[in-house]
């Protein structure tokens, strides 16, 4: 098959479309014929060496989020026949034991990650274990599937089971044309949130209206926390969730609200941050919260959400761009130039 690999560490030039033998699946495993990949910030913080996941070694496959047919399945596997549609939890966390990729599923520890450090979707086929495939129904096709896994679910378990966001709260939501972002807004708003948008531009900030945001603001040119309260009249925002880090971290603590949580979940623009005043962060009972990787459990459920907003209009895929496998370098370009909003597609 054919696949976008890279054996070194370095710019877009280390990428190599070449051949290499198919995936032969495990008694547990099926190879699925990939229809479309998409990208996520990891796929260019690898390739470039500005981060690696515990467990990364070269070569490399990126390509977390898969969703295509079912190719071969393995001589263990009853629930899936060739040809079924299918999108693919790439967490190898709760993996059954008889597939090859069983046993790396520690969430704080050796956590197998399809296209983070194991062989992903920048190919024609990807081994993935059958317990981790879930069914595309016909309304939703491959390509809206493949923008789902791990955005969605890194943004359902920061607001949710992290940051406990209830229907009657306002959540501030940074980088609102990312990944993460897209899906937050629309989740926090499906879950009856009011929800401040920011962004680095004033197209992204519209784009941002349109997937459901109640106010949007241009976090390179506006003043995020006068702004913030005075959408909330005075108040504050209940939560903050955020990935881009350092560049919007004073400007997030000193918007939230009395007893408000700072839900962060990424580091995008840098690694550190800086508490300017400790005083202001205990005398109004603020919380910063890291938000831990989602459980396997939880994509069940908000798949099941997802496909249902699809169908009633309530939910979007927001695919920015999709390009051939073989243009995976022009793709990763887009990424880094933040020139995107929503997912960026990769079709084998
Ligand atoms: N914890 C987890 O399980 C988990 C899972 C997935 C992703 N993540 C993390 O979440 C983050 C987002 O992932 P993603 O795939 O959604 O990323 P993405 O789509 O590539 O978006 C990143 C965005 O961050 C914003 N940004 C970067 N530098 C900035 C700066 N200096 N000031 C303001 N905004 C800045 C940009 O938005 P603008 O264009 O608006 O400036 C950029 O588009 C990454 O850090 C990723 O590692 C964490």
């Amino acid at each position: 098959m054919k696949a976008m690999l890279y054996h070194r560490i370095g710019g877009p030039e280390v990428l190599e479309y070449t051949d290499v033998p198919d995936p032969v699946p495990g008694p547990g495993d099926v190879v699925v014929d990939v229809a479309a990949t998409a990208l996520n910030r990891l796929d260019v913080l690898q390739r470039n060496g500005w981060y690696h996941m515990d467990g990364f070694t070269l070569p490399h496959i990126a390509g977390m989020d898969i969703a295509g047919t079912v190719a071969v399945v393995g001589a263990a596997v009853a629930e899936w026949q060739p040809g079924d549609r299918v999108v693919v939890d790439p967490s190898m966390a709760g993996v059954r034991d008889d597939s090859k990729l069983a046993g790396m599923g520690d969430l704080y520890g050796d956590l197998g990650i399809l296209g983070g450090i194991l062989d992903g979707g920048y190919a024609e086929r990807c081994l993935v274990p059958a317990s981790h495939c879930y069914q595309v129904p016909d309304h939703v096709s491959l390509e809206e599937a493949a923008t789902f896994p791990t955005v969605w679910l890194t943004a359902g378990h920061a607001l949710f089971a992290t940051g406990g966001l209830a229907a009657d709260e306002t959540v501030m939501i940074h980088a609102a044309g990312s990944g993460v972002s897209v899906a937050g807004i629309q989740l926090a708003k499906h879950a009856g949130a009011t929800v401040l948008a920011t962004a680095g531009t004033d197209a992204k900030c519209e784009r941002a209206t349109e997937i459901g945001a109640d106010h949007v603001l241009n976090n390179r040119t506006g003043d995020v926390t006068g702004w913030a309260m005075e959408v909330t009249g005075g108040r504050g925002v209940d939560m903050v969730f955020d990935h881009v880090g350092t560049a919007l971290f004073p400007q997030s603590l000193f918007s939230l609200a009395i007893g408000g949580r700072l839900v962060n979940c990424g580091n995008a623009s840098g690694d550190e941050a800086t508490i300017a005043s400790l005083g202001h962060l205990f005398h109004n009972g603020l919380s910063i919260i890291g938000s831990d990787p989602y459980r396997p459990d939880e994509m069940g459920p908000l798949w099941d959400t997802f496909c249902a907003g699809l169908a009633s209009g309530e939910m979007r895929a927001v695919i920015d761009s999709q390009y051939p496998l073989a243009e995976a370098a022009a793709a990763q370009q887009k990424m880094l130039d933040s020139d995107f909003f929503g997912k960026i597609l990769l079709r084998p």
